[in-house]
């Protein structure tokens, strides 16, 4: 079956200094997959090159068979590749309403027409309210983002992201800065998503890793140092050593 998403060989360099280093990464679709590795070892910016905000170096990305590597953002999205982002990003005066309409909307090529109480505008506020409801999120669907819980407001930003129907969603940690019992819901959440969306998740907190994870890749210096599934990179040598240390999971 071809896969989510691919890269081959895939280099970015700044300069003298080489932050991805000849990725080889395959994404099954339906994929719940980890990206861990320690603090600049080139996770976010992985991410950057396969939504295209970073031009790769050198190597190919294949989404759904289809080399995009040097397709634009915008055309990539339109393919199905969505990401989140690791630091928030949300209107904080609109409902989560609006703004998965908006983004809805955004996705139709509506948005001109906002003003305009079209069908198409309809369907859109229907959608929007589907996939708040879906995400847990229907009871506030209607208060100002900015007076949610921190953690419901990373869940908004998963719906701003839904609402651009991914076949392969990429989530930059998620739950950064969510208190744990939180973030935990917040994996719940996202792990509840159809099969039919890929998942790529960056997350620092070993236990949702773990919980979550039906494969993790572990990037240590830009480069792949391991691959497998949980049970595997828990009992993985170099693993253990280099980047989980004495994590008390990994026994
Ligand atoms: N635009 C840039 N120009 C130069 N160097 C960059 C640029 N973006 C990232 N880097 C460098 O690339 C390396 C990888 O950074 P990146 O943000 O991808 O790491 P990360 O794994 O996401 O880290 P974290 O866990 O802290 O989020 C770092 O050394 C960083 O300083
Ligand atoms: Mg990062």
């Amino acid at each position: 079956m071809t896969p989510a998403l691919q890269t081959l060989g895939l280099n970015k360099r700044f300069g003298a200094l080489e932050v991805t280093r000849n990725v080889d990464f395959t994404l099954p679709v339906g994929a719940r997959h980890a990206l861990i590795g320690p603090n600049g070892a080139g996770k976010t910016t992985f991410i950057n090159l396969l939504t295209g905000t970073l031009p790769a170096s050198s190597g190919q990305i294949q989404l759904l068979g289809e080399d995009i590597t040097t397709r634009r953002p915008d055309e990539r999205v339109k393919r199905g590749l969505v990401r989140t982002f690791q630091v928030t990003s949300l209107f904080p005066e609109l409902t989560p309403h609006e703004a998965v309409t908006l983004a809805v909307c955004e996705r139709l090529g509506i948005t001109h027409r906002w003003h305009r109480r079209t069908g198409d505008h309809t369907a859109a506020v229907d959608e929007a309210l589907a996939i708040l409801h879906r995400l847990r999120l229907g009871q506030v669907a209607h208060q100002r983002t900015r007076t949610l819980p921190y953690g419901q407001q990373r869940i908004v930003e998963v719906a701003l992201a839904l609402a651009l129907k991914p076949r392969v969603l990429l989530l930059d940690e998620p739950a950064a800065g969510i208190p744990t019992t939180e973030s935990a819901e917040l994996f719940e959440i996202i792990a509840e998503l159809p099969d039919d969306i890929s998942l790529l998740f960056i997350e620092h907190d070993m236990h949702l890793v773990f919980r979550f994870a039906s494969r993790i890749t572990v990037l240590v210096a830009g480069g792949v140092m391991a691959e497998g599934t949980p049970e595997e990179i828990a009992h993985h040598p170099d693993v253990r050593t280099v980047y989980l240390g004495n994590a008390e999971h990994a026994a």
